[in-house]
């Protein structure tokens, strides 16, 4: 199936690795040009160089900490200076830390709004303009499950990702009249970093090894294993195309049968 988005300009956020990257590579190899974004520069760029030398579409790595609001104009001012305008943008972040509520701090939800919240809200407004000039934008906010279907431990992250839900909404009812969709993906459990990371972390505090953390999450999941990062990127990239003209305000899960509810 031709996407009908070669040539069209993309920033993904957090794509260094993980389902960020994955992300830019699905969009790169319709030929979209793509923005990628990260902190640690090194890694950032041998991401870019991978994706660009296996799809042949133009990859520029920018180094930005999505949290600073500075960091997230100059992301977007150094894309259109290199590639013209805006088209895509797929909003996708690190997590915030587990922790049960008592265990966190003033500081701790501060830190999640700037990082789950606030960087949504920041690109969103430096590239709508773009968009509006072209009468023609994809904006994907990445959250997650919890959205659905909260998750222990993770109360920073279930809490924070449902307002991202609300501007999703709100958002695409404003911005229609402009050709501007917008949606939420919600990935389920997917092989990452940040996935092993949390294993990693729940072995640790519950004894477990890191082989039977993984086997949990896989034996609650009707597919019985967890995702790829390529088949959540799979929905993004179709959600960032035109044969998703008539899609917009939704919100998909990736997650091979875990939430339990109808919706
Ligand atoms: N994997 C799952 O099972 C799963 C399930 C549901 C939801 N999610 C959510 O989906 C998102 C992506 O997950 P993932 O597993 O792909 O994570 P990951 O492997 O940890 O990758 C996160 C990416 O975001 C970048 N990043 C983190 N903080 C950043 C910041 N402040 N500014 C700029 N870039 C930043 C990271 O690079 P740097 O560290 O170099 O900045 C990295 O490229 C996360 O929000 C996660 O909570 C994941």
């Amino acid at each position: 199936m031709d996407l009908g988005i070669a040539k069209r300009v993309a920033i993904v956020t957090g794509s260094s690795q993980g389902i960020g990257k994955a992300i830019a590579f699905g969009l790169a190899i319709e030929h979209v040009k793509v923005t990628i974004c990260a902190r640690n520069e090194d890694v950032l760029k041998k991401a870019a160089k991978e994706i660009e030398s296996l799809t042949g579409s133009e990859v520029l790595p920018v180094r930005t900490d999505l949290t600073n609001e500075k960091d997230v104009k100059s992301l977007v001012k150094t894309t259109v200076e290199r590639f013209g305008g805006v088209d895509i943008l797929v909003n996708n972040t690190g997590g915030p830390p587990t922790a049960l509520f008592v265990e966190t701090s003033e500081e701790d939800w501060r830190r999640t709004v700037d990082l789950l919240l606030m960087s949504v809200i920041n690109c969103c407004r430096e590239v709508i303009p773009f968009m509006k000039e072209r009468k023609w934008g994809r904006i994907i906010n990445m959250t997650s499950f919890a959205v659905k279907q909260p998750a222990e431990r993770l109360i920073l992250s279930n809490s924070i990702r449902a307002a991202v839900l609300g501007l999703t909404k709100t958002m695409s009812n404003e911005l229609a009249e402009y050709g501007i969709l917008v949606n939420a993906v919600c990935p389920g459990w997917t092989l990452t970093r940040r996935v092993e990371e949390l294993a990693k972390s729940i072995a640790a505090k519950t004894g477990k090894t890191y082989e039977a953390a993984i086997a949990e999450w896989a034996n609650s999941i009707p597919l019985n294993r967890l995702a790829e990062p390529e088949e959540i990127a799979n929905l993004v990239v179709f959600l960032a195309s035109e044969k998703a003209s008539y899609i917009t305000g939704t919100v998909m899960q990736v997650d091979g049968g875990f939430i339990k509810s109808l919706l």
